[in-house]
């Protein structure tokens, strides 16, 4: 298949360089706000929205977000192309700067509203998704995609859902570097069964060499993200990111080349302070917060602690922040106690 007409796209989105992944459940707007006080550049994604839902639904809640948040795209599912524009409207218009459609989730329920990774199938219909979308919205448009389906040749599946997408005009690919097997497996397995080819999106950047491409799934440091760079334009952390926020840290100096936001983890809990303190003068909850916090401090000494006294008393309904602050004197003591020790 020949390349698209790279000319009419816009420079490589330079935010894709370094991005932390949608995630269902994780990355709420509390947990971005979190992300951004360690990274001010890294690019943020939504958890998936339905195109529906932000139609019909409680807008606030589904699709709401701070300013502080920019960098930040929407996601997306669905594959009516009317509804997708629609959708792609209200949130451009709300500020977001991206949109972005997930080609990549294999639960049965969006395999049943004919949405995420079973797409991989249809080419066409994502790429009506996607011009429908082009058409309505000035930011930028980008698909999340596996590199194929059950019996799906990569070579030939990711092909022609890139070329597809990219002739209705997406400006961005991002691609999740492994199959997603729709029968048997649960969502959870399939971020970690179905095997990662790396080399499969390397080749599509070579073939696409004008097309920004990102490549997720598997990486676990900032060093291993690095590498890939060498490949493709952007690499998405998912996990790793959640799991071990600390890595958020360094990333404004490693893909960025400016300084990084704060010196310690410390001194980031300090700085996100402010947003905390807002969130319960408006009636929130702690753990609404601190529930993504858990990873912060990981591997240190009273990282244990740390965790256990959000766990037992930031779930609390009362909960302040005196919780947060108490749980990070822990670690604060615990490495005093170590460095008198040594
Ligand atoms: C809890 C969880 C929820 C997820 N939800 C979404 C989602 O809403 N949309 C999406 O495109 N991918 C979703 N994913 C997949 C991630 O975006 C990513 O593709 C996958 O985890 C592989 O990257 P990683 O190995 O860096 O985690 C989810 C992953 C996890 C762990």
């Amino acid at each position: 298949m020949s390349q698209p007409n790279a000319a009419a796209r816009p420079a490589p989105l330079s935010a894709h360089r370094f991005s932390v992944a949608p995630m269902m459940d994780w990355t709420d707007r509390n947990c971005r706000a979190f992300h951004r006080v360690l990274s001010r550049r890294a690019l943020l994604y939504t958890e998936m929205v339905t195109a529906n839902a932000v139609i019909f639904g409680d807008r606030d809640r589904l699709i709401g977000f701070s300013e502080e948040e920019h960098p930040v795209a929407v996601q997306l599912g669905g594959s009516d192309p009317a509804a997708l524009a629609k959708a792609a409207h209200i949130c451009a218009e709300r500020g977001y700067d991206e949109v972005n459609l997930n080609i990549g989730c294999p639960s049965d329920r969006v395999q049943g509203g004919n949405f995420g990774a079973c797409l991989m199938r249809d080419p066409a219909l994502v790429a009506d998704g996607v011009a429908a979308m082009k058409a309505e919205v000035a930011i930028p448009v980008t698909v999340k995609c596996r590199i194929g389906v059950d019996e799906q040749d990569p070579e030939l599946a990711l092909d022609a859902l890139a070329d597809a997408v990219l002739a209705a005009g997406a400006d961005a690919l991002i691609v999740h570097a492994r199959k997603a097997w729709l029968e048997g497996l649960s969502p959870k397995e399939n971020r970690d069964i179905p095997p990662l080819d790396y080399g499969r999106v390397y080749r599509l950047k070579q073939r696409l060499p004008d097309v920004p491409i990102s490549i997720n799934g598997g990486i676990g440091t900032l060093e291993e993200a690095q590498a890939h760079l060498a490949h493709v334009d952007g690499a998405m952390l998912g996990r790793a990111a959640y799991q071990q926020p600390e890595l958020l840290m360094r990333v404004d100096s490693q893909f960025f080349g400016e300084a990084d936001p704060h010196a310690d983890a410390f001194e980031a809990v300090a700085a996100f302070e402010p947003y905390v303190a807002a969130h319960l003068s408006h009636g929130g909850r702690l753990h609404d917060i601190t529930r993504h916090m858990l990873g912060l401090f990981t591997g240190r000494p009273g990282a244990r602690a740390f965790r256990r006294r959000l766990a037992i008393d930031g779930v609390k309904a009362e909960a302040g922040l005196d919780v947060l602050r108490a749980a990070v004197d822990e670690v604060r003591k615990a490495e005093e106690r170590r460095a008198m020790v040594a």
